[in-house]
């Protein structure tokens, strides 16, 4: 029920309208009885687009592609996890005594991976390669970085592996050298695999019992090809919508300090799929 004490809290980013956020979101506060809502707004102006937020006492808002860099610069505090990863994925509006609120930036796609992966591995001293180099790419890998992972990692264009790969201070494999990759996790950070390109694999799949873990962050569809073949080589896998949940969950509680039952979220994000 919508009324006058409604929070207001949302996502930003161009287009919106294929995020899952909102069901996801949403399904905590009707879970949590929390009067909250939580809706997707397409901003094409970034700058006002804020100004407008703050105006209308917005509490939290997610930021999605392609505002996560671009926001950076309109922030009154970053936090500074989200500084080194160069990106900010949440908006948190903190009330001030003169009213107007103080808007920070968090990135909470880090947590998200780290969280998701320990649901099959402990990242702590264990070698993790990464395939991609793009901006989910540096989340990830500064996550597992953070979690005491030792992080190699593959990308199509070299250049811009080896770029990212000397950012992160981890180390860049030449698609030629993976068949002589071993390691505890693989973790897909690049869109292949995604709807309607889904026949596609990151990897050869004769690599892939070379992996204890494999995770992929596409997850339309949710089992995707590389997932599949995994399977099929003995690997344990984790879904893509495992690090969609848990960022969510992150946001969910600096927003409102609540923790929600990961089912919620998950049972949310898989009607929320099936529906389309
Ligand atoms: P995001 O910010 O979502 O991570 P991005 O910056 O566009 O997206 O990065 C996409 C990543 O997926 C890149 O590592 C890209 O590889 P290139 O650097 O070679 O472009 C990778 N990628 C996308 N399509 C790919 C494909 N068909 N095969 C292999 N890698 C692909």
């Amino acid at each position: 029920m919508i009324n006058g004490r409604t929070q207001l809290f949302g996502i930003i980013g161009s287009p919106v309208e294929h995020s899952l956020s909102p069901a996801m979101h949403n399904a905590a506060f009707a879970a949590l009885g929390m009067n909250g809502v939580y809706i997707p707004m397409r901003v094409i102006d970034l700058q006002d687009g804020l100004r407008g937020l703050r105006a209308l006492g917005f509490i939290g808002v997610s930021v999605t592609v392609p505002h996560k860099v671009a926001v950076m610069a309109f922030l009154d505090a970053i936090d500074p996890v989200a500084q080194k990863i160069g990106a900010v994925n949440t908006l948190y509006f903190q009330e001030q005594p003169d009213d107007t609120p103080l808007c920070k930036g968090y990135n909470t796609d880090w947590l998200g991976s780290n969280q998701a992966l320990a649901e099959e591995i402990d990242p702590q001293g264990r070698t993790v390669l990464i395939i991609g180099a793009g901006g989910a790419a540096r989340a990830v890998g500064f996550g597992l970085l953070e979690a005491g992972a030792r992080v190699l990692l593959t990308n199509r264009t070299e250049t811009k592996g080896r770029e990212l790969a000397d950012e992160l201070n981890c180390t860049f494999v030449p698609t030629a050298d993976l068949p002589m990759v071993q390691a505890d996790a693989l973790i897909n950070t690049t869109s292949v695999g995604m709807a309607p390109l889904d026949d596609a694999l990151p990897i050869r799949a004769e690599l892939l019992g070379n992996f204890s873990v494999v995770m992929d962050i596409v997850y339309a569809p949710l089992t995707t090809k590389l997932l599949q073949a995994a399977a099929a080589h003995g690997c344990r896998t984790i879904d893509g919508l495992k690090m969609l949940q848990y960022q969510g969950a992150a946001q969910f509680k600096l927003w409102t300090g609540a923790d929600v039952p990961g089912a919620v979220l998950r049972n949310a994000l898989l009607a929320e799929l099936n529906r389309r």
